[in-house]
């Protein structure tokens, strides 16, 4: 079969890779791709919220199946678009990815269906919610609404800079993202990615993953979309992944259903392990980046296959199977990111791919057949081991042989899990 994987980042690199090894595919398409997705398929040039050329491409090329990875073409509808023409695509429809798209909807569905996260308020003006701030007092977390990329969540340790997160989200800066704020009770732990695959009623759990999100070793700096990642996490114990399917997971699942709003595609749940047990953070609607990149190479089931199943609902009947190796993906980025960076350096790539890892592209381009820097989180070195630290190991070693101006990687990605 024919696949069109939807985006460009890592995310869809790592994608398109687990699914090029199934015998099922033929042929791989990616929207718009990157150096690496240029080299397991064909990259077409259509941005990812250009739903009607993603379309006319699915329909022109006879698209089998078409996955998507970001947030803004789901919110946008993709699915709706694509299920109507008689398409089968993977993700959730736009109503369902309102999970991801609207904080305050979220919150909203977790309380009505006690699902254990933050308490919070939803607040359309300023002066509401800084009187709540001033209740609750800090710390405390400010979120925009909306989609903002990762860049609407302020975790303020005092009340002048939760006050003032207020009025920098609600005053233009995020647009309709910012029109209303979530504000949170601040929780302490340590965070997990749980990702399953969900047919609408039956929600088949990833591998569990832990991300790291700030800039800087040691958990130090501004957030990021992810500097790196390791599975599985040794804090997430048996007892814990029991607990969040039964308490979390299948009653979210079932509560989509019950609002109108099936929940179909990867439902990423952000957790963080509280002393009072695990709440959730956050829902995404989609998979993680770079969570993606260490789950495909623990993933031993065919992708495609897993795939088809949920879009058929039949994911009922699929055990997936995961090796039993630890694996660990270290983000390598340009110098500057997550603000200002350089785009158009070239990269020294490993000259092969040992069997135990691969560098996957994120933010990288082709000029003149040249691999070249093109986004702040430039490629996710990847590696399984017999265990985190032997995982560890072999990433940091395949980094050895990658070079570009002014790259840089946290040196700690895993090291939470070496206990
Ligand atoms: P989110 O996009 O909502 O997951 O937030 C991004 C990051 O902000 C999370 O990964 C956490 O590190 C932090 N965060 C979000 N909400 C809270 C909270 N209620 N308490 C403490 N930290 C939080
Ligand atoms: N790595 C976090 C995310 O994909 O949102």
């Amino acid at each position: 079969m024919k696949v069109l994987v939807v985006g460009s980042g890592g995310r869809e690199h790592a994608l398109a890779w687990k699914l090029a090894q199934s015998p099922r595919v033929s042929k791989i398409f990616c929207a718009p791709g990157n150096a690496g997705t240029a080299q397991l398929g064909i990259n077409v040039d259509i941005q990812v919220e250009d739903l009607d050329n993603l379309l006319a491409l699915a329909r022109n090329e006879k698209i089998d199946m078409t996955v998507v990875g970001p947030e803004v073409p789901l919110t946008l509808g993709i699915v709706d678009v694509f299920r109507a023409a008689g398409l089968k695509v993977f993700g959730p429809t736009a109503k369902a990815a309102e999970l991801e798209g609207s904080k305050a909807f979220a919150k909203d569905l977790m309380r009505k269906y006690n699902i254990p996260t933050a308490e919070y308020g939803v607040f359309s003006e300023a002066k509401a919610a800084q009187d709540y701030i001033r209740q609750i007092g800090a710390p405390c977390v400010v979120k925009a609404d909306g989609l903002a990329a990762g860049k609407g969540v302020i975790v303020a340790m005092d009340l002048a800079t939760a006050l003032n997160a207020v009025s920098e989200i609600m005053e233009g800066q995020f647009g309709e993202a910012g029109r209303r704020v979530v504000v949170e009770e601040f929780l302490e732990g340590q965070e997990v990615s749980l990702l399953a695959f969900v047919d609408g009623k039956t929600a088949l759990p990833m591998a569990p993953v832990q991300d790291h999100k700030r800039i800087f070793d040691g958990d130090k700096g501004p957030n990021t979309g992810g500097m790196g990642t390791y599975s599985p996490p040794p804090v997430f114990t048996e007892e814990l992944y029991q607990q969040v399917m039964e308490s979390i997971v299948n009653p979210t699942v079932r509560a989509m259903a019950a609002e109108g709003r099936e929940f179909t595609g990867v439902l990423f749940t952000g957790l963080i392990l509280t002393q009072a047990g695990p709440k959730v953070l956050e829902f995404n609607a989609r998979f993680g980046d770079p969570e993606t990149q260490v789950v495909v190479l623990r993933l031993e089931s065919d992708l495609a296959e897993v795939l088809e199943a949920a879009i058929a609902q039949r994911l009922d009947k699929i055990e997936l199977k995961w090796s039993e190796k630890a694996a660990v993906c270290v983000v390598v980025a340009a110098g500057g990111y997550p603000g200002k960076y350089p785009k158009g350096d070239p990269i020294t790539l490993p000259v092969s791919m040992p069997g135990w890892g691969t560098v996957f592209h994120a933010g990288t381009d082709l000029k003149d057949g040249r691999v070249v820097t093109g986004g702040g989180r430039v490629l996710g070195v990847t590696a399984r081991g017999n265990g985190l630290a032997e995982a560890r190991e072999k990433a940091y070693q395949l980094i050895e042989q990658v070079e570009f101006d002014g790259m840089f990687f946290r040196k700690d990605i895993g090291v939470k899990g070496l206990i």
